[in-house]
C-alpha cells in the first residue's frame, strides 16, 4: 500500500535519490528521514503542492510548514538573513534548529499559512540533504505523522499513519535525535524559543550570549508562540500520564498500563520501557508511545518527567502535549 525504498543513510543511491526528486518536482510527496524525525516533504516553491501535505496530514491550515535547506546560502533567497541570522546558521547547522526570519515575498503563502515570516532549516542527514541538493529547491516538511499523533522516527511509523497518502517513503532505518527541531524566533531584537527540540537551549543562549524568552499566552505574544503548539499533539491512542518520581498517577493501574522512562519506576507494570538516559529516551519516546498503543490491553501510558535540561526540555514539552495538556510550557 505504500511506496517504500531503501536507501543507504550514509551513501544514498543517487539513483533512488533522483527518483525521489522528480517526484517533488512533479508536485507529488516523498517522506525522508532527517537526523530528528521523518519529514513529509513537498517542492517549497510550490503552493499546490504544499498544500498536499496538509490534506495528506489532516493539519489545521494555520500550521506553518518548515523549509529544508541543504546550505545556508539557499536562505537568503528566502528569508531576510542578518548578522546574528548568519552566524547561528554558520554555528549551528546542519543541525536540528529551525530559524524563524522575515519571509521574502517567493515564499507561497501556503508555507507560512499566511505570516510574513518563514522557518528554515538544514537537516544533518546525508538523504535529506541530497534530496533537497537533487531536487534544486527548498523542501517544505513537516514532520510525517498524521496530525496529533507522535512523530514517526522510522519509516514503519510514517507508513502506518499515511500509508498511500505519501507518494513515496525513504527508508534509512531510525533516527539518530528522535525529537523535532528547535526552533527559535529570530525575527526582533529579543530572541524567542518557540519550541523546545533536539538544539538544547543552554547551548543556544551561550551562543547567543543572552537567555531566550519563551512568548506567553496573550495578544501579540500569543500570535508569536509556534502556531503548531496550540494544538493537541504526539499523542498516541493511549492516554498519556506523567510520572515526576512521587506516586504513580492515582488513575493508572500498572498492570494494565506501560511504563516509558529513564530509571525503573516504583510498581510491576504490565510493560516497562526503559531508556536509561534523556539521549535514548528521546530518541525511543514516540516508537515507544507507538509500540505501547497497539498492545492488547493497555489502558494508560505513564511517562517519566525528566529534568528540564538539555533533552529533557524538550521531553518534557512532547509529554506535557502528548497527555493532553496544550498549555504545556517549556520548563
Ligand atoms: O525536526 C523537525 O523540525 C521536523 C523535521 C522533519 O525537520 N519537522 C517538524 O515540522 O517538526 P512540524 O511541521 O511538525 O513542526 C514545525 C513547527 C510547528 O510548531 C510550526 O508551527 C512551527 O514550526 N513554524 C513553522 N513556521 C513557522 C513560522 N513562520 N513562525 C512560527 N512558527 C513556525
Ligand atoms: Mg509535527
Amino acid at each position: 500500500m505504500t511506496n517504500v525504498l531503501k536507501v543507504n543513510r550514509w551513501n544514498p543511491e543517487p539513483e533512488i535519490i533522483a527518483r525521489a526528486a522528480a517526484i517533488l518536482r512533479d508536485g507529488g510527496l516523498v517522506a525522508f528521514p532527517t537526523e530528528t524525525v521523518y519529514g513529509l516533504g513537498a517542492d517549497g516553491l510550490n503552493a499546490r503542492a504544499a498544500g498536499r501535505i496538509f490534506a495528506a496530514k489532516g493539519r489545521p491550515p494555520d500550521n506553518p510548514l518548515i523549509l529544508h535547506l541543504s546550505g545556508p546560502d539557499d536562505a537568503a533567497r528566502l528569508a531576510e538573513i542578518d548578522a546574528r541570522a548568519g552566524s547561528v546558521m554558520e554555528a549551528f547547522w546542519p543541525g536540528p534548529l529551525t530559524l524563524v526570519l522575515p519571509a521574502l515575498p517567493v515564499v507561497p503563502k501556503e508555507v507560512t499559512a499566511g505570516l510574513d515570516t518563514v522557518a528554515l532549516r538544514m537537516p544533518d542527514h546525508p538523504v535529506a540533504l541530497a534530496l533537497i541538493e537533487a531536487a534544486g529547491r527548498p523542501v517544505a516538511g513537516p514532520s510525517a505523522n498524521r496530525s496529533g499523533r507522535p512523530s514517526p522516527t522510522d519509516a514503519d511509523a510514517v507508513a502506518a499513519d499515511l500509508g498511500s497518502r505519501v507518494d513515496l517513503v525513504l527508508d534509512a532505518g531510525s533516527v539518530e535525535i528522535g525529537l523535532e527541531s528547535t526552533v527559535i524566533d529570530l525575527t526582533e531584537r529579543e530572541p524567542l524559543l518557540l519550541r523546545p527540540g533536539g538544539m538544547p537551549r543552554e547551548r543556544l543562549e551561550r551562543f547567543l550570549g543572552e537567555p531566550l524568552r519563551v512568548p506567553g499566552g496573550a495578544g501579540r505574544d500569543a500570535e508569536r508562540r509556534s502556531p503548531g503548539t496550540r494544538h493537541r499533539h504526539y499523542a498516541p491512542a493511549v492516554p498519556v500520564l506523567v510520572w515526576d518520581g512521587g506516586e504513580l498517577p492515582p488513575d493508572a493501574d500498572p498492570r494494565s498500563s506501560g511504563f516509558v522512562g529513564m530509571a525503573p519506576p516504583p510498581a510491576k507494570f504490565a510493560w516497562t520501557l526503559l531508556f536509561g538516559s534523556a539521549e535514548n529516551y528521546a530518541r525511543g519516546i514516540f516508537a515507544a508511545f507507538r509500540s505501547l498503543e497497539a498492545r492488547e490491553g493497555c489502558r494508560h501510558i505513564v511517562a517519566e518527567w525528566p529534568r528540564p535540561e538539555g533533552l529533557g526540555l524538550a521531553l518534557r514539552d512532547r509529554i506535557l502535549r502528548a497527555s493532553g495538556n496544550s498549555e504545556g510550557g517549556t520548563g
